[in-house]
């Protein structure tokens, strides 16, 4: 077999830096319910964005019942957060995955300082950054109807609401065809928790992310493609 030579190695070095300097990432952050998964699926298909969901990866290890999945679940019934070491390690994984080599939209993650440190060191591995940090906003109230009328796909975690967003087909999603279920962490007790736990965990990012320049506020109490349009154009205007 032959070496490849020092011109060739050059020329795809040369590539994939060009590559890891075109990679955007982009940074959801709002409470429980407040539309960051519905906004996530759209904005990453309008921008050829691989969509990461740290959600969506506990419920994924959860279902395939894996070691990690067996970790997170009690914290998640609670309405608590994932320890950050493990939360970091899953998602650090994923974002190493060559999918993600033009860059992602984050859904979930990071919910500490902690994680979002964490966040911009492995980024930095990759020569890249976060791009913009949009806040959807929501006040507590509206947040606990969208929960309680939720219903999430089985395959993909599509998301739709029975007032708000209903589904052609009761039980069934529009998208994939799958089941339509109510998550465990979706009953009242566990989503006021989960309010309280975003409120002293997660709010900080706010500022954490305001006094880097990279923070941007949408109203998330309007319908959802008024809210999409708005975080198009932050995006566009960033
Ligand atoms: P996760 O799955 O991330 O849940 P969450 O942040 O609580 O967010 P949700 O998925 O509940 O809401 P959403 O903002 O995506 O709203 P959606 O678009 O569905 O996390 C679950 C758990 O995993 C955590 O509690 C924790 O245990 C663990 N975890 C995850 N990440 C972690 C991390 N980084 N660290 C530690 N632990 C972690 O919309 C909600 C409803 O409203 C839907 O029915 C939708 O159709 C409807 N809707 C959406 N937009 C609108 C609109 N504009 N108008 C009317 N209705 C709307």
């Amino acid at each position: 077999s032959s070496k490849p030579s020092s011109k060739f190695t050059a020329t795809t070095k040369a590539l994939s830096k060009a590559d890891k300097e075109m990679a955007k990432f982009y940074v959801l952050i709002g409470p429980p319910g407040a539309g960051k998964g519905t906004q996530a699926k759209i904005i990453a298909d309008k921008y050829g964005l691989v969509h990461i969901s740290s959600g969506d990866l506990f419920r994924e290890n959860l279902k395939n019942e894996t070691e990690l999945g067996k970790l997170a679940q009690g914290f998640m019934a609670r309405g608590e957060l994932v320890p950050d070491d493990v939360t970091i390690g899953m998602v650090r994984d994923r974002i190493s995955r060559p999918d993600c080599k033009n860059g992602a939209l984050l859904d979930g993650f990071p919910r500490t300082p902690a994680q979002a440190d964490a966040l911009a060191v492995m980024l930095k591995e990759f020569d890249s950054k976060v791009e913009l940090v949009p806040l959807i906003d929501v006040p507590a109230q509206v947040l606990i109807d969208r929960l309680s009328g939720r219903w999430s796909c089985r395959a993909q975690g599509h998301v739709f609401h029975e007032k708000f967003n209903p589904p052609q087909v009761a039980g069934i999603c529009d998208i994939d065809g799958s089941e339509l279920y109510q998550r465990e962490d979706d009953q009242r007790s566990t989503v006021e928790n989960r309010i309280k736990v975003y409120t002293q965990q997660t709010a900080p990012l706010i500022e954490y992310y305001q006094s880097r320049n990279l923070l941007v506020t949408v109203d998330g109490t309007k319908p959802i493609d008024e809210v999409s349009a708005d975080l198009q154009a932050a995006i566009e205007k960033a």
